[in-house]
Order: structure tokens, then sequence, then C-alpha cells
């Protein structure tokens, strides 16, 4: 699973490849456990770059790198067939030394076609594969008598699993052949050049206007005749849709933080009111989503909605669930994404699905989303990538305008889905009479004041949380616990301290927690207990006299004012008060910087944290 950046220009010299290489540091988030260049040289010669390690490895080995033709294209790597290493990155060639490739996704028939072709007498030099496809193009080339072209898509043809692949070839300097089934891929269009990545943030600065190829499409490109996109089953012409980018550089650019996650941490006010901007209409008493207004009905009369999703976005939905059924009277079900697909579920017409992704690429919710349509039932995104592959594939569908997420460990994103779940809940409670007006104004406001208390938490927490944090550094378990609302929250405040510090972390509800993991706890557990005062707080006071009976470390996150829980903790962490049901989204900010600095101090790389990726475009 890998991404690509390829650039066809109209004068190649090192500049281009250095638009390459600069253009894969910007995906690099996406995947980094390798990376490679390609450029045609002098003498239609490729010249190749590639190493283990990540992209500033590479931009180390490809100073020297001299081209004179017009295409270049280059990759950043996460390992699915073959360990990271220096003949496992991208390109790959094949076996004539004449076609370079570079692919983001998995081919599933990988070792059918490759015995085939070592009985052809082909020979490999990797474990991956993509070595496999590329050398597939070169057999149908060379058997079959076509052009490079219709080689691609006979080899695509033959193929199945996931791909979005560019491929050049040293008898057509000048052409790039792009192909896609399931993994993204946006084509940039340049003045006199074209760019090719998975999505449009390598080359946002030099274009605004973008197309998004289609499953099932390849195209040509090149400056003589342009770009032309093909069916890959039939050949047939496809007439593209070229898009405007509504994205901005400063928008996937550090501004000063040290981290993508600390930005991404501290931007939450404003996304957080992006993505109520236009639909949260406090003064009208209203709540607009374009998304759900033909649809009403539709989700009102649902006998069932289903949430399917994978990580961060599957803790945003379980705490849907508890929205959905406490505002809208809806029976929910959450699902996750990878289990749901293969349990052979009960879908009928009568169900509405919601998939939630940060991506709108995650291969596991994306095919859950494929099964329940073809199972008859409507299918609601909650994306963050505009376009991207789940919010098209959706029927409807709501945007979290949240703005690029680039670090790693989902922040931002997972308060806007927030957002978006309390707006459907309450519209839709609104709208089939479950919540009352006086309800409904209670709440809206209350929503409508998220943003100016998320500004007040960073203001008043960070620099508590960030000393308290270096107290952290070498403890090797974390409990989280909380109730209610705030048990998905604790899931997700655990799931935050481990994929960035490498701390084994478990949330727990903090009623379960006496029937296991209460085992653990002595005087080196530290737990982080949410305990707002609007929320089952008698009990939690109790669940903390347990902890502390045991001599657990506790770090509390209560509501400014607090007593009871404060006087038994040895940390605490003050948050402004908010109805029960938004509280996940205030608690979880000082969860994510805790994570954050606990991270920055274990010498950890924040926002590219070990094995992982942004976008999980795999199985
Ligand atoms: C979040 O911090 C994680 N990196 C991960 O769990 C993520 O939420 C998951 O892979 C789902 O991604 P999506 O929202 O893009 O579908």
């Amino acid at each position: 699973y890998e991404i690509m950046p390829s650039l066809v220009g109209s004068e190649m010299c090192i500049r281009d490849s250095d638009i390459v290489v600069n253009g894969l540091k910007r995906l690099e988030y996406r995947g980094y456990d390798s990376a490679g260049v390609i450029v045609e040289g002098g003498d239609n010669n490729f010249e190749l770059k590639k190493t283990k390690g990540k992209v500033a490895d590479l931009v180390s080995i490809s100073k020297d790198l001299e081209g004179t033709a017009h295409v270049g294209m280059g990759h950043t790597r996460w390992a699915t067939h073959g360990v990271p290493s220096d003949r496992n990155s991208h390109p790959h060639l094949s076996n004539n030394g004449k076609i370079a490739i570079i692919h983001n996704g998995i081919i599933e028939n990988y070792d059918t076609i490759k015995t085939m072709l070592i009985e052809k007498g082909f020979t490999f030099a990797s474990d991956t594969d993509t070595e496999v496809l590329v050398n597939l193009i070169q057999y149908v080339m060379d058997t079959q008598n076509v052009d490079f072209p219709t080689a691609v898509r006979y080899a695509l043809n033959e193929v199945y699993g996931a791909y979005a692949i560019t491929v050049m070839h040293k008898d057509h300097p000048g052409l790039l052949v792009v192909g896609r089934l399931g993994s993204p891929l946006a084509i940039g269009i340049g003045e006199d050049e074209y760019f090719v990545a998975s999505d449009a943030s390598p080359f946002v600065e030099f274009t605004k206007e973008a197309i998004y190829l289609e499953d099932g499409h390849m195209a040509t490109i090149s400056l003589e005749k342009g770009i032309e996109i093909r069916a890959i089953v039939d050949n047939s012409v496809v007439i593209p849709e070229v898009q405007e980018l509504k994205l901005s550089l400063e928008q996937i650019e550090k501004g000063g933080y040290e981290h993508f996650m600390l930005k991404e941490i501290f931007e939450q006010p404003k996304s957080i009111h992006d993505t109520m901007r236009g639909r949260l209409l406090v003064d009208e008493g209203i709540i607009k989503m374009a998304g759900i207004w033909d649809y009403l009905d539709k989700f009102t009369k649902a006998e069932r909605i289903i949430i399917v999703a994978c990580g961060t976005s599957w803790h945003a939905g379980l705490i849907g669930e508890y929205l959905i059924e406490e505002f809208a009277r809806i029976p929910v079900e959450v699902e996750y994404a990878s289990e749901f697909r293969y349990r052979n579920p009960i879908i009928t017409n009568k169900d509405i699905v919601i998939a939630i992704s940060q991506s709108g690429e995650t291969a596991d919710t994306m095919a859950a989303i494929k099964l329940a349509k073809e199972r008859g039932a409507f299918i609601f995104g909650i994306c963050n990538v505009v376009d991207s592959s789940i919010s098209r594939f959706s029927d409807a569908g709501a945007y979290t305008h949240a703005g690029p997420e680039i670090g790693v460990a989902s922040t931002k994103a997972f308060t806007a889905q927030l957002t978006i779940l309390s707006l459907l809940a309450l519209k839709l409670g609104k709208h089939n009479g479950n919540l009352s007006n006086v309800d409904f104004m209670r709440l809206i406001t209350e929503l409508d004041a998220i943003p100016k208390k998320i500004e007040d938490v960073l203001a008043s927490t960070h620099d508590y949380v960030k000393n308290m944090a270096k107290d952290f550094v070498s403890a090797s378990n974390f409990l989280y616990l909380g109730r209610g609302y705030n048990f998905p929250a604790a899931l997700e405040g655990a799931l935050k301290l481990k994929e960035i510090s490498y701390i084994h972390a478990e949330g727990y509800p903090a009623a379960e927690m006496k029937h296991g993991p209460i085992a653990l706890i002595d005087e080196n557990m530290p737990i982080v207990i949410i305990a707002p005062r609007k929320g089952h707080y008698d009990k939690i006071v109790s669940n903390v006299q347990e902890i502390k009976a045991r001599k657990g470390k506790v770090i509390s996150i209560v509501n400014k004012g607090d007593e009871q829980v404060s006087a038994m903790s040895d940390y605490v962490i003050e948050i402004p008060e908010t109805s029960e049901c938004f509280s996940p989204i205030v608690a979880s900010i000082p969860l994510q910087i805790l994570a954050y600095y606990i991270a920055v101090y274990r010498g950890v790389n924040v926002d590219q944290p070990r094995n992982l990726a942004k976008s999980v475009t795999v199985e």
C-alpha cells in the first residue's frame, strides 16, 4: 500500500525531481517506511534512486539526479508485501528495464501471476506484488504485440485487488499511464505540466484544477495529447470532470507548530466552528443539513441505523449511537467495518448505514458500505476529505469541514465527527418529534458554545498537561475510564496514547473496571478518569474510591470547581461544563494534549508513529 506523486512537465530538470520529492514529503503521512524517485534522464534512460527509510533519506541520495526529459515519479511506501528495504521500495522496473511502476494498493492474485511469469523465465528482485504487475505489463507487450497503454490495460484486466498505479516506459518519453481501482488518484492540470498523486496536496501550489480518476478508469497523460481517460474493462472513452481544488497551501503546512498534531489540536475551535457553519443557525432555531434534506423521512422511517467505521472514527460512531438513540430514538448499531463485512450481516432496505471516515479511503469501511449497498441499505457518508472514495460512493452525506488532517493520530477530525453526529441526532430528533422545542433550543445553544469552550480548555489546560506529562514518560501502562458518553471518549484517549507514545493503554467503561482491569491497579498504574459533573458523577466517585483504595494514580478530568473527585486525584484537569452529550468533545482536548506531550518527551515521531499510516487503503 503506497503513495505516489508523479509529474509530466514541459522542461524536465533537477527542479522537477525536486517537485516530485517535495510532493512525497506532503504525502509521507500516508506511509513512510521507504521512498524512491525516478526521472527520465538523457538518451531515454531512467535515473532511479530508492531507499529504505523516510523521504529525508531519499533527499540525501537523490541530490545528483539530472533529468532532461519530461517525466518523473516518486513514491513513499507503507509495506504490505515484503519488509521495508531498499529492494522492496518503489519504483519497480520490469525485467527488460524499460517499464517503471509505482503502486498504492494490493494485487491479491500476484502469487498466481508470479508463478506464471517465473515459468516464462521472469526473475524478481523484490518480494512485492507491484513488481509482478510491472512484469505482467512487459509480458503482455512482449507476447501480444500491443502498444504500451494497451498492455497496461490488458494487465490491469488480469489482476484483482486494489491499486492506483503510475507507469512510465523508456521508449515512450513524456508519457505517463495511470489507473485506479479502490485506491485514490488525483490528476492536477497545470499550465504546461500535469501532476498525479494520491491526493492533491503535492501539487496544490501549482494548480487549482484537478480530475479525480474514478474506479476502473485509466488515463494516458502527455503534453502532446493531454489527458485521455478510458474504462479499463472495455477501453471506452470517459469524459472527465475537472474540479476546482479548495485546498490551500497554508492548510497543509505546520504554521509554526512543531508537529501537525499539535497544530491540529489547536485548530479545533475553528474546525468545529467550520463544521457547524451554515448548518447550526441558533438565531433561527434550526439545523440545516443539505445532505439529509431530501432524506429526512427516510431517516425517521428507518428501522435501524448501522454505523460502520474503524479506529477513531469508530469511537465517534459509538458516541453517535448514544446521541441518535437519546434524541431521535432510532435504534443504532455500531460495527467495526472490518468485522461487519465478513460476518454476513442482516441488512435490509429499511436500514441506513452511516460510514464515518476522516480519509474517506479506508478500505474496510469502503468494503462494508459496498456490501450494505448491495443488500439495499441507504448509505450516508460522514467524511473529512472532500471527493474521497467513500463520500462519492455514499447516497448522501455530510462533510466534516475540519480541513486537512496530516498528523497520523486523528484529533480535529474526531471532534468534527462528533459535531456532525450531534447535529444529525438533534435534527432527526426535532424532525420526528422526539425532542421538544425547548430541549432542542437548549441543546443547539450549548452546541454553538462549544468552539469557545474548546478555546478556553486549550488555554487553561495546555501548560498544566504539558508539565504533568513529564511524570508519565516511563509509564508502561495506562487505564482510561469513563461512563456514558465518556466511555468512548476513554477509548479514544487510550488509542491516542498507544498509537503515538507506544505505551500500552486500555479504555474501559468505569463500572467494568471491577470485572477485571482492577487487578492491574497498583501504585504504578496511572488511571485517567473522565468525570464531568453531568453524567453518572456519583457512580464515578465510587469508582475513584475503588482505585484509590488500591493506590492507583488518578488523573481526573473534571468540571471547574469540582470537589469530590478532585480531592481524591493526584492530577486534576479542569474543563468547562457542558451538556453530557457534548462533554466528550471538550474532554478529548486534554487527552489529546496528554498523549501528544508524553510522546514528545519519549522522543517519538509524533506525526508519523511507527507501523501506522494515515489512510489505510488495504484490508
Ligand atoms: C486515528 O488516530 C487512527 N490513526 C486510526 O484509528 C483511524 O481513525 C482509522 O484508521 C480510520 O481512519 P478513517 O477515519 O480515515 O477511516
